[in-house]
C-alpha cells in the first residue's frame, strides 16, 4: 500500500477532474473501475442500507478471491499486512492475557496472528460478511488454531449490545472505518466505551484526508482526523492520533481511543 504524500492527502477522489487525471495516468485501470462502478450501482439499488450493500460487495469480492476482498493483491501482501498490524499492536500494549475484540476481522489476515499470541478464548472477531467469516474459519484451520477456541460472530450493526460491559482490554478495527459512512463510525464510538475495560483502548484505522471529506462508490470513505477525534470526544472518549503508525508503509492513518488517557500506561498495568 502506498505511503501517504501531501498530494494524496489533499486529493478529492470523488471529483471528475481527479478521475480523469487518474485515468490518463492509469489507463489499464479504467475498464476494471467501470465494471466495479456498474456492479456497485446495481448492489446499491438492491440494498439501499449501507451494511446490506457492503455485505453484498464482500460476497461478490470474496467469491472471486477472499484475500483480495480484504484488500491484499497477493498472498505475500496478505501476510505482510497481517504482520504489520500484529507487530504494531504488540509493540503498543497487546499482551497474551488480554481480551481482544477485532471489529471487521475479515478472513483473519491479522486475526490468526492475534489468536496464536493470545491466551485461549481471548480473541473475539466480528464481521458483517458471512462469506468472509467462512473464509476466516478456513484460515483458522490452515494455521491449526482450533485449540485457541476464538469466537467468530456475524453482526449487522456496531451497537455491540451482545457483548459484556468492561470486558475488552483491546478493541481493534483495521481498514473498517475506511469503508464506513459516518453513522456507522458514530454508532461504534457511542457503544465501544461500555465494553472497554477501564484501562482498555480501541485502535482503528481510517483513510485520512486533509482536504474535503468525500467517498468513492460508497466503498471508500475519507475523513479528516479532527472529525473522528471530535466524534470520539462527543461520546466521552479520549482520542489520540498514532504518529508511530505514520512511519509504516500503509495508506491509512490510526487513532487510539480510550476511556481515559492511556498514553502513560498500557492496559493491565
Ligand atoms: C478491508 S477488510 C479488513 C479485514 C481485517 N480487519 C484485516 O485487516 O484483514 C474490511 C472488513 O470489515 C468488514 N466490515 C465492513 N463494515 C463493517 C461493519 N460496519 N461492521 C463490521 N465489519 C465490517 C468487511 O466485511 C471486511 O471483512
Amino acid at each position: 500500500m502506498p505511503k501517504k504524500t501531501p498530494r494524496s492527502l489533499a486529493a478529492n477522489r470523488s471529483r471528475l477532474a481527479h478521475k480523469v487525471s487518474y485515468a490518463l495516468r492509469n489507463p489499464a485501470r479504467v475498464a476494471p473501475y467501470v465494471r466495479r462502478a456498474a456492479r456497485d450501482r446495481w448492489l446499491r439499488f438492491k440494498h439501499p442500507d449501507h451494511v446490506g450493500y457492503y455485505r453484498a460487495v464482500m460476497a461478490s469480492d470474496t467469491a472471486n478471491n477472499p484475500e483480495a476482498a480484504v484488500g491484499s493483491r497477493s498472498h505475500d501482501r496478505w501476510l505482510a499486512l497481517g504482520q504489520m498490524q500484529f507487530d504494531f499492536l504488540k509493540d503498543h500494549g497487546l499482551q497474551p492475557q488480554h481480551r481482544m475484540l477485532d471489529i471487521g476481522c475479515g478472513n483473519l489476515r491479522a486475526g490468526w496472528r492475534f489468536i496464536q499470541y493470545l491466551d485461549s478464548g481471548n480473541y473475539y472477531g466480528i464481521d458483517i460478511s458471512p462469506d468472509i467469516l467462512i473464509s476466516a474459519k478456513k484460515t483458522l484451520t490452515r494455521y491449526e488454531l482450533q485449540e485457541k477456541l476464538p469466537h467468530l460472530t456475524l453482526t449487522h450493526d456496531l451497537r455491540l449490545d451482545f457483548l459484556p460491559s468492561g470486558h475488552f482490554d483491546v478493541v481493534h478495527a483495521h481498514s473498517v472505518f475506511s469503508h464506513s459512512p459516518v453513522e456507522v463510525i458514530d454508532e461504534c464510538l457511542a457503544n465501544v466505551g461500555r465494553i472497554l475495560a477501564p484501562r482498555g483502548f480501541f485502535d482503528f484505522t481510517f483513510d485520512r484526508t486533509e482536504g474535503a471529506e468525500h467517498q468513492v462508490l460508497r466503498e471508500d470513505f475519507y475523513y479528516r482526523t479532527e472529525t473522528l477525534t471530535a466524534l470520539a470526544e462527543k461520546h466521552g472518549l479520549v482520542a489520540r492520533f498514532m504518529d508511530d503508525w505514520e512511519k509504516l508503509p500503509h495508506g491509512q492513518s490510526k487513532i487510539r481511543v480510550s476511556l481515559a488517557d492511556t498514553a502513560a500506561a498500557p492496559p493491565g498495568s
